[in-house]
């Protein structure tokens, strides 16, 4: 779960005093229907054809793990899942490293030099850097946000300057150093590369909005530098070996004061918000520091095999709530980034880098993301798809219309996107390149309130009012090409529950239930791993009866099939799918256990959600998922 909960704009965290209620839910009348879903462009022989082949002729060869609501990680027989790294570990930057405390006292110094909370997006490099090394890596990790309920030994009873600093210094992204002996996996300590970047992190801005005028703040007029990074939720990573943290919900960071403009409202800034750091911390008060909020909802590049560089924001990807910028490299060498805006009736992106990038001069590659396209994606009723450039003087981006030059459309790319027509998605999360099939699949989480009175009803892409469990869709470029502008399109399937009684809701999966899909990732051998982030408040409830905590399922694309492979303990959500080159060793995260009852919740009952991994305060975690006998993952 997130810290706006379901991404619905309109229904803030609870704490949030202030907020508009949401539009009261009326359900529209159904039109559209599941007979649009399935608009099936791609021709079935490229598919099937072209997929791996294997003896049974399936690319899944495990036996499935039931639904559960075990406080545990279950995987199928014949695999074993560890726990790697835990919330407060010690990153191993350097030896004598404070370790954690089971009564969460350790202090916001210590902090900094331990794992921050809530595991997300992650990545494993291979050492030494461009090997293909499967047993020495660098591990790279985004440390979402933050249940400060279980951050501080007496949770929110009191709130101070120390509770906001380790509440920063808990978020942000982790670097550190993992090697494998005889099937183990552990944490290089001391490590050269090891590293924390948290919320008060010297950053550079750059790209077209760096040093623009609503870039400048009191403590930095050249509105070239910015202190840290959060909300970083999912990634990407270059092929230059750098890694990419994706900033979404930052809105909920920042205090709006008592006057919220039209673009403070577009990014979902509300007058008081949940997560208290402006009390200690002036510039997350928008009264006081009214363009701080512009220096977040970007993506950022960090460079892990330089420990001491300089993490910078590239604000050519555009503006918004970030879920991932996932690669793809066109066959002239230029870069392409597809990316989810993560809320409800928001947009799908892509960039395009101006250049091509060079194999052979790693430096030169340095501020290639700083220059190229950003497009927006319209999708036709008919299977067909369109990627609109976001380009001042184009598409009615003009000074009339409010967007005086490119630094108003990439700095307000939600509007720029709302003014050209893209198309308002159902929450898009994760998206998974398949190169050899040249597919894309990205993840539409949820959106139960498309189709409610004064909101958007069904389209082809969208197809369910009340979109309670949520779909994949998948498209294929023009000419196979990631830079083309035109695309076709269909729906992978509609998640569902096939026992539910309502049929709108029992959806098209061939195989194992499960709703809100998040993480994707497509793995060497063309297996589409799909991980799942029920909103915590309807887990286990009505919809989600019957489908147990969160999971993780493998998909074979040519057969459909999909099958469930890992189920992960209470109040959890399963995230940051990585895995070796070799595809033995997966990682995986499990963030936030135990948060129905914790998340900002009584400090005096840590555990009454879950215990997960240690029996005492729950603890996001990356885990190691290992076959008994060595092979590749998910045969
Ligand atoms: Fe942070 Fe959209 O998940
Ligand atoms: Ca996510
Ligand atoms: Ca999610």
């Amino acid at each position: 779960m997130h810290p706006n909960d379901d991404n619905e704009l309109s229904n803030p965290i609870a704490l949030a005093p202030g907020y508009e209620s949401r539009v009261t839910r009326r359900r529209a009348v159904l039109k559209g229907g599941l007979g649009l879903a399935v608009t099936s462009l791609f021709g079935p022989a490229r598919v099937v054809l072209a997929a791996p082949a294997v003896s049974d002729g399936s690319l899944l060869g495990f036996n499935a793990v039931t639904v559960s609501t075990d406080d545990t990680v279950r995987v199928p027989a014949g695999y074993r899942a560890t726990v790697l790294w835990r919330w407060g570990d010690p990153t191993g930057s350097r030896q004598g490293q404070p370790p954690f405390r089971a009564d969460a006292s350790n202090s916001a110094e210590e902090q900094t030099l331990q794992a921050g909370m809530h595991h997300d997006g992650m990545h494993f490099f291979p050492v030494p850097y461009d090997s293909t090394s499967s047993s020495h890596g660098l591990l790279v990790v985004n440390h979402e946000y933050t249940d400060d309920g279980l951050l501080h030994p007496d949770g929110m009873k009191t709130w101070t300057a120390e509770k906001v600093r380790k509440s920063q210094a808990a978020h942000g992204v982790s670097v550190i150093e993992i090697q494998e002996t005889n099937g183990g996996w552990r944490v290089v300590s001391p490590s050269k590369y090891a590293r924390r970047i948290t919320a008060f992190t010297p950053i550079s801005i750059s790209g077209p909005v760096a040093g623009h005028d609503a870039l400048r703040t009191l403590s930095d007029p050249s509105g070239r530098e910015v202190l840290g990074t959060f909300s970083n939720c999912a990634n990407g990573v270059t092929p230059w070996g750098t890694y990419l943290a994706c900033e979404e919900n930052f809105n909920v960071y920042f205090n709006g004061g008592k006057t919220i403009t039209p673009q403070m409202g577009r990014y979902g800034i509300i007058k008081r918000q949940g997560f208290r750091w402006h009390e200690f911390d002036t510039r997350f008060d928008c009264g006081q520091e009214p363009n701080e909020p512009h220096r977040f909802g970007w993506v950022v590049e960090i460079d892990p095999w330089e420990p001491a560089s300089k993490p910078v924001k590239r604000t050519a990807l555009g503006r918004f709530k970030h879920e991932g910028a996932s690669l793809a490299v066109a066959l002239d060498g230029r870069i392409v980034y597809y990316m989810g805006d993560d809320e409800t009736f928001e947009y799908l992106y892509k960039f395009v880098s101006a250049k091509p990038w060079n194999p052979k001069d790693r430096a030169a590659n340095r501020d290639l993301l700083d220059q190229g396209t950003l497009y927006a994606a319209r999708f036709g009723d008919d299977g067909k798809g369109t990627w609109i450039p976001l380009v001042h003087g184009q598409n009615g981006l003009t000074a009339g219309n409010g967007f005086p030059s490119q630094v108003e459309v990439l700095l307000y790319a939600r509007s720029a996107a709302d003014r050209v027509g893209a198309t308002p998605m159902d929450r898009p999360e994760w998206i998974a390149v398949d190169a050899r099939q040249k597919a894309v699949y990205c993840s539409l989480t949820n959106n139960t309130r498309r189709g409610d009175v004064g909101n958007r009803g069904a389209d082809a892409a969208n197809p369910r009012i009340d979109n309670t469990f949520g779909h994949i869709i998948r498209w294929r470029e023009a000419g196979g090409d990631p830079t083309a502008t035109d695309f076709q399109w269909d729906i992978f399937l509609l998640a569902g529950d096939p026992a539910n009684a309502d049929p709108a809701k029992r959806g098209t999966i061939k195989g194992d239930a499960f709703g809100s899909p998040d993480g994707l990732s497509v793995d060497p051998r063309g297996v589409l791993w799909i991980a799942t982030d029920v909103t915590t408040k309807t887990l286990k409830q009505g919809d989600y009866a019957n489908l147990g905590n969160n999971q993780m399922l493998a998909s074979d694309p040519a057969t459909g099939e999909v099958r469930r492979f890992l189920t992960g303990p209470n109040g959890c959500e399963i995230t940051g799918i990585t895995e070796t080159p070799d595809g033995k060793t997966m990682f995986i995260n499990i963030q936030h256990p135990g948060e129905a009852a914790n998340e900002r919740g009584d400090p005096d009952k840590p555990n009454a959600v879950s215990s997960w991994p240690d029996g005492g305060r729950p603890r996001s975690a990356t885990i190691v998922i290992r076959k008994d006998d060595g092979g590749v993952i998910g045969t």
